[in-house]
């Protein structure tokens, strides 16, 4: 299960750059008048966005004003949705997942793998600053489970060996090559394609 982190260092203030200011009108204006609470994720995302992958509680406060909602519906909007960070992550930000299919695959392996070499809790810091990691529920891969995200790329079919050979290369500062352990195209199955056979490409 995926725990929400709140900072405990947070910046004093915040406000939207210019462009994002811009972009978060855009997104209000996609909704009938007095509906604007509707913006609300979006919002979210662009602050994310620009306060490097994570959402301060001053965020939070800024979105709510420009939103005329009350503060704790957007910190509950920000708390519930794992795919929302409220404390700092690396600039590699590893997700594994840990749901039912995942988990019966070896999931608990993978998280051990991210204790041991990024650092022994969840969404906090590796030494050298550049990764962390998180649990989260489904990412919609189970067919190719276990299976992490990092930043925005898939790695699946993994075991602990693959998952050591990733990890290390993101300590390195390096990105590994995304896609399946099994070099599986796509979730196609493991010994090769049983139906289908007649079309060239399916
Ligand atoms: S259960 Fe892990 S991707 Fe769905």
């Amino acid at each position: 299960m995926s725990i929400k982190n709140i900072s405990k260092t947070q910046p004093e203030i915040f406000e939207f750059s210019e462009e994002n200011l811009e972009k978060s009108k855009i997104e209000i204006k996609k909704y009938p008048k007095n509906k604007q609470a509707s913006a609300v994720i979006a919002l979210l995302y662009l602050a994310q966005k620009q306060n490097d992958n994570w959402i301060p509680l001053e965020a939070i406060k800024y979105i709510s004003k420009l939103l005329s909602m009350p503060y704790i519906k957007v910190y509950e909007v920000a708390t519930f949705y794992s795919m929302f960070n409220l404390s700092p992550v690396g600039k590699y930000f590893v997700q594994v997942c840990t749901t039912t299919p995942c988990m019966i695959r070896g999931a608990k392996k993978i998280t051990d793998v991210c204790k041991k070499y990024i650092s022994n809790e969840q969404n906090k810091l590796s030494e050298n600053k550049i990764c962390s990691w998180t649990e989260v529920e489904c990412l919609g891969a189970c067919v190719n489970a276990p299976m992490m995200q990092i930043n925005k790329d898939y790695f699946e079919d993994l075991n602990e060996s693959k998952t050591e050979e990733i990890i290390q290369k993101l300590l390195k500062d390096e990105f590994p090559e995304p896609g399946s352990a099994k070099n599986r195209k796509n979730n196609a199955p493991e010994s090769g394609k049983t139906t289908l056979m007649e079309i060239k490409n399916a």
